[in-house]
């Protein structure tokens, strides 16, 4: 038996048919940049999302792209977790302002709201909270935590398309909202895409021009923009795909469901907090074993992911912003802790009781 950690052949060939036509369709009428394969997706998501969506080159351009309409540059502060993939706070270090860390909630390991009050200055311009593995962050307790002031919200969703938080969508309820289509996503493309949601309709257009070298007519700049379109074949490869999204994020919970009950006495497994909606694009478990767990799913043929392995605050890159080991000490633990399981729509029944049992048959071992 074998389980890959994520398996995108099988996707392919059950929606085979649908994505070769939108593919050859796509070249048949040339129209490679923008044009009406990016409004139909645009259109779509915005409808699936409630809020107005745009197309663009990636996740981490999304995330640029929302601090870029905000003005926000050097001398500016972004809050945000150290417990997330680096584009998160690589997208507020690129424009020359400093990522302000705060550590993360034990149970969900997203940002712990409780501790964002406390590193607000003046110099605070925005919060992206990360919707981390698909889990909502705590909405409500951030909105909280910021109070009065004058600080713009961009959720981070690059994990979490689908999910809501009390009946909302993700994406939909902060200034911003920033999506992912790298392929191994729980809404992937055949390559790089990504999405930026906006609720203010002047902030709209301004993303719209960045994206586009900001001009609204051809080299005619009003802002200084970067090259950030979403690829016309990506376009119609998702819309293809994001019918069948809510399906395969209800399957991922039904996974979850049978591991978590399977494998909660063996690990630390997911905590779904009240309210907090997971769409589960990992499932994440944890054990002081975690490198022997590893090792030992590798030689049953099970690939496991880790995520993440090194904080951001203690990446080479970001050694400049003077935060030391301990600072953290939540992410810190969960970096050495944590392992993620395989799980996607198409995983077999035979698969799932196959990496329940090996790691159960790990610790039971260990108990003789
Ligand atoms: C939490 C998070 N933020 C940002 C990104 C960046 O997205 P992309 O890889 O599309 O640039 C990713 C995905 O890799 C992510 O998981």
């Amino acid at each position: 038996m074998k389980v890959p950690f994520v398996d995108l052949k099988i996707q392919y060939r059950d929606l085979k048919k649908d994505l070769n036509n939108a593919v050859i369709n796509t070249l048949k009428t040339g129209e490679f940049i923008m044009g009406k394969n990016i409004e139909n997706f645009e259109s779509a998501m915005s409808k699936y999302l409630h809020v107005k969506a745009l197309g663009c080159a990636s996740g981490s351009d999304a995330i640029l792209l929302a601090l870029m309409a905000e003005g926000i540059g050097s001398g500016d502060e972004v809050i945000t977790t150290p417990f997330t993939f680096f584009a998160t706070a690589g997208a507020i270090a690129r424009l020359g302002a400093k990522p302000v860390f705060v550590d993360i909630d034990e149970r969900t390991f997203n940002i712990d709201v409780k501790n964002i009050r406390k590193v607000i200055s003046k110099k605070t311009k925005a919060v992206i909270p990360v919707h981390l593995f698909g889990q909502s962050a705590d909405m409500s307790g951030l909105y909280k935590a910021i109070g009065k002031n004058k600080i713009v919200v961009i959720e981070d969703v690059c994990q979490a398309i689908g999910a809501e938080y009390k009946g909302k969508k993700l994406g939909s309820i902060g200034d911003y909202g920033c999506f992912s289509f790298f392929p191994t996503k729980n809404l992937g493309a055949g390559g790089d895409g990504g999405l930026i949601t906006v609720n203010d309709k002047e902030k709209y257009e301004k993303v719209k021009m960045l994206r586009l070298h900001g001009a609204k007519t051809k080299y005619f700049h009003e802002y200084i923009g970067i090259n950030s379109r979403l690829d016309s074949i990506q376009a119609a490869i998702l819309s293809v795909k994001m019918k069948h999204i809510d399906d395969w994020n209800k399957k991922r919970c039904k996974i979850a469901k049978i591991y978590i009950k399977e494998l909660k006495n063996y690990v630390v497994v997911s905590d779904t907090a009240d309210n907090l909606n997971h769409i589960f694009h990992q499932f994440a478990i944890l054990t002081s074993q975690r490198d022997e767990l590893l090792n030992y799913l590798k030689e049953k043929n099970i690939s496991a992911g880790l995520y993440y392995p090194l904080p951001l605050h203690l990446q080479k890159c970001f050694l400049y912003l003077g935060y030391k080991k301990g600072d953290f000490p939540i992410s810190e633990k969960i970096s050495q802790q944590i392992i993620s399981l395989p799980i996607y729509p198409q995983l077999t029944q035979k698969q799932i009781k196959y990496v329940i049992n090996s790691v159960k048959s790990f610790f039971d071992k260990k108990s003789l």
